[in-house]
């Protein structure tokens, strides 16, 4: 399939402001219309898992747990869109002085990584199934995140589709008000056309200095995602993208 885009005009910048204001586009809907968002899952409790609207159920410690460990001066990472989970667990056991923060709207994706944080006893690895445009702005404090991991995004190929792509001008603004001055937006593709529209987008936002390739050492060795590995056995090829946060 082809992936188009096109520098965007100033009716199309404003549409995506409105459609974001609107809370268009958000995986699962929009958490305040849905019935028991203030409740943790039953699974949920006690666990290191959290939703935005959830943060102050009293069942579980959940909301008052992580808001500690936010309060700390510890390093913070995110990923959004672990899917299978694999770059995420490696990168918090293979660095266990940072929080580690992902995101995945995917629910039994989400359970099977609290099975594996258990499993591996992991305990500097949190996890959300809310959409991150909505969570974000509501659980986290600006400049509080050392870097943003987001590999492999759906492409959303369809154009009645693309208000659920993550990359947008507003998204891009969320970004840039959670990272601190010289954090990390690392994100990768194996679909050459999204990681233009990234790069054009982070670039030209004016918070980013331009990709440069050399920031892959700030990554540093990892283990590659599902969609990575799958990748690395057809020889298709990624393309990989670091800015940092002025
Ligand atoms: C194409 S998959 C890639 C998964 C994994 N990163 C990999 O490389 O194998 C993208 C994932 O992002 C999740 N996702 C999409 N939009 C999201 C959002 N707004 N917030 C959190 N997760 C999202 C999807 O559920 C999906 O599992």
């Amino acid at each position: 399939m082809n992936f188009t885009w096109e520098e965007l005009s100033e009716a199309a910048r404003a549409q995506a402001y409105a459609d974001w204001q609107a809370g268009k586009g958000l995986i699962g809907g929009n958490p305040h219309q849905r019935p028991n968002s203030h409740l943790l899952p039953v699974w949920g409790v006690d666990q290191p898992f959290f939703r935005a609207l959830a943060m102050d159920d009293a069942r579980g410690n959940n909301g008052a747990t992580l808001a500690a460990l936010l309060a700390t001066d510890r390093p913070v990472e995110v990923e959004i869109g672990f899917g299978r989970g694999d770059f995420l667990l490696d990168r918090a056991r293979r660095h266990p002085q940072r929080l580690l923060v992902g995101y995945e709207t995917k629910n039994k994706a989400t359970r099977l990584m609290l099975q594996r944080i258990a499993r591996y006893e992991i305990s500097n690895l949190w996890v959300s199934d809310d959409d991150v445009r909505f969570n974000l702005p509501l659980v986290m404090e600006d400049g509080r995140l050392d870097a943003v991991h987001i590999l492999f995004p759906d492409p959303w190929w369809k154009p009645q589709h693309h208000v659920k792509r993550l990359f947008s001008p507003p998204f891009v603004d969320l970004l840039a008000a959670k990272l601190q001055s010289g954090g990390l937006l690392h994100f990768k593709s194996d679909v050459q056309e999204y990681g233009e529209l990234v790069r054009y987008l982070v670039e030209q936002h004016g918070a980013f200095l331009p990709h440069d390739p050399a920031l892959a050492e700030r990554v540093g060795p990892y283990a590659p995602t599902h969609r990575e590995a799958w990748c690395q056995r057809h020889q298709r090829p990624v393309y990989a993208y670091y800015f940092v946060r002025q």
